[in-house]
């Protein structure tokens, strides 16, 4: 079903770059005036999956990770914060985990919760995640949905505060931030201010960055900036299928951030860059993801106005990538949009 696999996932609020952007703008600045009351009697929350795992766009593994993670690994010196939780399905067991740990002692009460942010708007892609669930069909554009969020949360509270904000003009309050798990860096507006903002609150030697969707063609950003800030992160783990990349923090992002030039990262991002920043990525990372990196590089070039490019490195990679279903979702993606690849 859609969500059991990284590759079934949807980009939420992605998809059209500037235009969901603006959506979400317009959306925000009604926020409240449009709360609709959904009926949800008759669901079962916490919702599942047919395999077992919390509904969501979210592995089984991504999961697990989370769980352990929150009973073994905080250690509460700062917080766990979660950007773009959807219905919590990474941090009901995070929340899990946090409990098993404060229940067991390793961490005081305090120290035993995730922050989980979302600005809960439902867009159209989201549509798959809740395909032959009791949601499908029932949300429509534009409607809220925070409250299912914290009907599918209540029975870890409060090992689970969930903030409804639009990370596009949020501020994170101040305070050290132990492990930071992004999954919402879909478009430019959110991904500068939470660089700027939520990435200087780690701490070398304490913190870990971790980047839920670090292997799949849409968020080729994600490479440039790990790439811009190698030298201050250490590569920890690669979730096993799924699309997540850990990082420890071994350096002050601080200055990193100040500087951070959003035009770099995105629409005018120089040629050399991009080919640097893959460059370092095939090193570090496994060549098991390799066809996800080079479906995002091929994306990172269309997006930057060099289809010729794109299309070159698809014909030169596709004897080893053609079959791997990173290039099959790039190329059915750019199907819809009206670009073709050669066959
Ligand atoms: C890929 S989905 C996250 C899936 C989620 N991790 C899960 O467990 O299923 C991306 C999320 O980013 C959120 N998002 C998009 N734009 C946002 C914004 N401006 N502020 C806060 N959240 C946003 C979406 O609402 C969506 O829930």
């Amino acid at each position: 079903m859609a969500g059991t696999g990284p590759l079934a996932r949807r980009r939420c609020a992605g998809a059209r770059g500037r235009r969901v952007r603006e959506k979400y703008g317009l959306a925000m600045a009604g926020r409240g005036a449009t709360l609709g009351r959904m009926d949800l009697s008759g669901i079962v929350f916490p919702m599942r999956r047919a395999d077992g795992g919390y509904l969501g766009m979210t592995t089984l593994q991504e999961q697990a990770w989370c769980r352990d993670y929150g009973a073994r690994r905080h250690t509460g010196a700062g917080a766990l914060v979660e950007l773009g939780c959807f219905f919590g399905s990474l941090t009901i067991p995070f929340a899990e985990g946090l409990r098993a740990a404060a229940l067991a002692g390793r961490l005081r009460p305090e120290q035993a919760v995730v922050d989980a942010y979302d600005v809960f708007w439902w867009h159209h892609s989201m549509e798959e995640a809740v395909a032959g669930s009791p949601l499908a069909g029932r949300l429509r554009e534009g409607e809220w949905f925070v409250e299912i969020c914290r009907a599918n949360t209540a029975h870890v509270l409060p090992y689970a505060r969930i903030h409804w904000e639009d990370l596009t003009t949020y501020q994170w309050p101040g305070g050290v931030i132990e492990l930071l798990l992004l999954d919402c860096l879909k478009y430019d507006a959110v991904t500068n201010p939470v660089v700027r903002g939520f990435f200087p609150a780690t701490r070398p030697g304490l913190s870990r960055i971790a980047h839920q969707d670090y292997f799949h063609f849409y968020e080729w950003w994600s490479h440039v900036i790990t790439f811009e800030q190698r030298d201050l992160l250490e590569i920890e783990e690669e979730v096993p299928h799924s699309g997540m990349l850990v990082l420890r923090v071994t350096g002050d992002l601080g200055p990193y951030c100040s500087a951070y030039d959003p035009q770099r990262a995105f629409a005018r991002t120089p040629p050399a860059l991009i080919e640097d920043a893959y460059a370092w990525n095939y090193r570090v990372i496994q060549p098991a993801n390799h066809d996800a990196l080079t479906a995002a590089r091929m994306w990172a070039y269309i997006q930057t106005g060099d289809l010729d490019t794109a299309r070159r490195l698809y014909a030169d990679t596709r004897a080893r990538y053609g079959a791997s279903p990173h290039y099959a979702m790039l190329t059915g993606y750019c199907a819809s949009q009206g670009i073709a690849f050669p066959g």
